[in-house]
């Protein structure tokens, strides 16, 4: 399991992933406000992963609360919730892990014998149990996926959804690993995923130490593999999936589906419930985060583009849900017409 992140007595220890592949370091965040500059500057990205780490923060932040009441400690509760939320806006998981946490600092504080200290433990028991919900969340779509894998051929993913995006398995990368460990003889081209090369860094680090054989390739490279019948389905993860199944994930994604349904591969999305969001209609209501334009016209340092070139950087963008087969999640596989079937799952 790649230690993705990890709570710890001193801080939050996460793996930083801008300097992977080829330095494993580790940065220690021992403030709430640590927590939020790392999710804002990628450090660790992917939208569980994002989603477990401000769980984390909240709990680290409201750990070094000083009061001596439950009570006392709800504007500073306000404050943590606020930073961490105004990290990055297109991943839901950030959101939904905020409020769980938010509701489990107040059902906790109407506990009987309850006092600060019993509280502040309760908090990092909370943060704990999402780390290891999203581990067999991610297990159990691996499972539930496997089969929709082919059983030999080659399998197309964007970005990455693997471990480094989650707490150590993988949306995406999970299923596919599940499939091979399932006997399914599989190749992956692994799109580099401009302008921050999360596939090129990240998906094709993690799937080499698995053995699993990764081709990594240019963005615009898929489409001419497609018609030379090089790839049979294609996988990626989901930053939030709206009431009508449309999906956000990371700019490029949408093209990838256009190229897949204009071939005839099927386009598979997988993404824990934490990542449905029922209270938008649809992928129009999707905030998409604009990032900044030096992370296109750099690179390493190094200019590229001329200056006063213009620049657009959407870190996302949306899919709508007629281009995708189905959508693996822990509580099982969605297929179309979206808007029922999510409702069915929701329960
Ligand atoms: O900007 P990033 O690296 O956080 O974007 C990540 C993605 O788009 C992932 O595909 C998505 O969060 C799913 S991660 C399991």
């Amino acid at each position: 399991m790649i230690p993705t992140l990890q709570w710890t007595p001193s801080g939050v220890r996460f793996l930083d992933q801008t300097r992977l592949p080829l330095e494993e370091l580790y940065v220690l965040a021992t403030t709430y406000e640590d927590v939020a500059d790392i999710i804002r500057d990628m450090i660790v990205r992917g939208a569980p992963a994002i989603g477990v780490s401000a769980a984390m923060g909240v709990a680290l932040g409201v750990s070094k609360i000083k009061a001596d009441s439950i009570d006392a400690m709800r504007p500073e509760l306000a404050v943590i919730c606020k930073t961490l939320a105004e990290t990055r806006p297109t991943a839901v998981n950030l959101f939904w892990a905020i409020e769980r946490m938010r509701l489990r600092f107040d059902e906790l504080s109407r506990q009987p014998g309850i006092n600060v200290p019993k509280l502040k433990a309760g908090l990092i028991y909370e943060a704990q149990q999402m780390y290891e919900e999203d581990i067999d969340a991610c297990r159990t779509m691996g499972s539930y996926g496997a089969g929709l894998m082919p059983d030999e051929g080659s399998v197309l993913t964007h970005c990455n959804a693997g471990a480094l995006a989650t707490c150590g398995y993988g949306t995406a990368l999970g299923v596919i690993r599940t499939a091979v460990l399932r006997g399914h003889n599989l190749h992956v081209y692994a799109d580099e995923t401009r302008p921050y090369l999360q596939g090129a860094r990240l998906t094709a680090w993690e799937l080499l130490q698995d053995g699993i054989q990764t081709t990594v390739i240019c963005d615009n490279m898929s489409a001419s593999l497609m018609r030379q019948g090089k790839i049979q389905a294609v996988i990626v993860g989901a930053d939030r999936i709206a009431a009508n199944g449309d999906v956000a994930n990371k700019v490029g994604t949408y093209g990838v589906a256009v190229l897949a349904k204009e071939h005839g591969i099927p386009f598979y999305v997988a993404a824990p419930w934490s990542t449905v969001d029922l209270d938008t209609a649809t992928g129009d209501g999707i905030p998409i985060e604009q990032r900044s334009a030096r992370e296109i016209t750099h690179f390493n340092g190094k200019q590229l583009t001329p200056h006063g070139a213009l620049i657009e950087n959407p870190a996302f963008d949306v899919t709508p849900a007629a281009y995708v087969k189905a959508i693996i999640t822990e509580r099982g596989v969605l297929r179309a017409p979206y808007p029922e079937a999510l409702l069915k799952m929701r329960g």
